[in-house]
């Protein structure tokens, strides 16, 4: 069931993801070469407890997930393409890149967002892929309002990644949001034009571009939760929590 958040709604959302987008930038100030993905995972979550917060992924578990997340945040460097769990074991090092994905309860309303940053000086390819994938999301948002198909965003975010040469992962989406982490309905990042339902005045939806610079084709690790390109190459995501209006979008992950 698709759900319609209030005007009362939307302005708490916008609240909360306002804290939440001024949370991560403040942890991503921290990414830096000999930082464990812990580290940054326990600032998260002091930042968003001293905010009066809950982080919504910790304890989370999803339709087909076996054990609930154990963290935070998710942090997803290099081939990793969503939801790594953070670990003492895992340091940063210079030229890698990491997705920082983060979701708040505030208010008993739900927002997610997630960001790519390099750590230290980054290869040129590496750079270029942030940017695209970063550009889809800002793409992709610029053609919603009430009344566009999801697909035909999915169309924009699509031909910005491909265009540029890479690849836009197809099995993970974006999805409702508000009154939980996830809610219908699935957002592909991928689409023809004029499919599936319409966009409505007070959706409520993350939208969440996942590119690649090779195959788009995906593998689940070990661990049950960390997705990752199945031939390695590297992975960047953008997340923004957007609210959809009349003649246009609402971001409300932002400062
Ligand atoms: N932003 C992530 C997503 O939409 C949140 C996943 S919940 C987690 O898939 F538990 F996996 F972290
Ligand atoms: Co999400």
């Amino acid at each position: 069931m698709i759900t319609i958040k209030t005007p009362e709604e939307i302005e708490i959302l916008s609240e909360g993801g306002k804290i939440l987008a001024s949370i991560l930038d403040d942890v991503s100030s921290k990414v830096g070469a000999g930082i464990s993905t812990k580290e940054l995972d326990t600032r998260a979550y002091n930042l968003i407890k001293k905010a009066g917060g809950n982080p919504s992924f910790l304890g989370y578990k999803s339709r087909d997930s076996k054990t609930a997340y154990p963290a935070s945040l998710c942090v997803s460097i290099n081939n990793e393409i969503v939801h790594g769990i953070p670990s003492e074991d895992r340091i940063l090092k210079e030229g890698d890149i990491v997705s920082l994905d983060f979701g708040m309860e505030y208010k008993k309303l739900f927002t997610d967002m997630s960001i790519t940053v390099g750590v230290g000086e980054i290869s040129q390819k590496a750079s270029n892929l942030i940017d695209i994938t970063k550009k889809s999301l800002s793409g992709g948002i610029k053609s919603l309002r009430g009344g566009v198909f999801p697909e035909d965003y999915g169309f924009v975010v699509q031909s910005i990644v491909e265009k540029a040469g890479f690849s836009i992962i197809k099995e993970l989406v974006g999805h409702g949001v508000g009154y939980a982490v996830h809610e219908d309905p699935d957002i592909p990042n991928y689409g023809k034009k004029g499919k599936g339902f319409e966009f409505k005045e007070g959706m409520v939806v993350a939208l969440e571009p996942m590119a690649c610079i090779g195959n788009s084709d995906i593998v689940l690790a070990d661990d049950g939760w960390t997705w990752k390109t199945k031939d390695g190459s590297l992975s960047a995501h953008f997340e923004h929590t957007v609210a959809i209006e009349k003649d246009g979008c609402r971001i409300l992950t932002r400062q």
